[in-house]
């Protein structure tokens, strides 16, 4: 499975730089344009709109969305019902779901669980693909 992710303070890269997943890529602000064809999952940070606009081009854009499994959120719980909001946006946009969500860097534990979520997803994947 890609995992395709977007960073403006570093936290996300820095939890992509730990975890095992290999098969990466970055959404940049300067060209977010990238046509996607494999399933992936998309991780995004929390800030408002006119930062976050790459991930909404980036997903908008030829059949990314169709390739899209579902989003990661990450974010800062003191934000309390504004948590991840950036996620939920997407997901309501895009009809996707909320795969797991963490707070900046993320933990040893939030590799393990996402690690679980992506290996649970790789052996459905077979099935969904049959669908695009
Ligand atoms: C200006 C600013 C606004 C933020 N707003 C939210 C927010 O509304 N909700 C939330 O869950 N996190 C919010 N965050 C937290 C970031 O989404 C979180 O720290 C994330 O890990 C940053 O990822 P990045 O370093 O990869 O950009 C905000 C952070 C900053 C600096």
């Amino acid at each position: 499975m890609k995992i395709i992710y977007f960073s403006v303070a570093g936290q996300t890269r820095r939890f992509i730089q730990k975890s095992p997943f290999t098969n990466t890529l970055e959404i940049t602000p300067l060209d977010p344009f990238k046509a996607i064809k494999e399933p992936f999952i998309l991780i995004t940070p929390t800030y408002e709109r006119e930062i976050t606009d790459p991930v909404f081009e980036f997903l908008a854009y030829e059949e990314n969305a169709r390739y899209c499994m579902g989003l990661v959120g990450t974010g800062n719980r003191n934000f309390a019902e504004l948590f991840i909001f950036t996620a939920k946006d997407l997901a309501k946009e895009f009809q996707l779901p909320i795969l797991y969500s963490f707070e900046f860097s993320g933990t040893t534990r939030d590799i393990e669980k996402l690690t679980e979520v992506v290996e649970q997803l790789e052996s459905q994947t077979i099935t969904r693909s049959n669908l695009l």
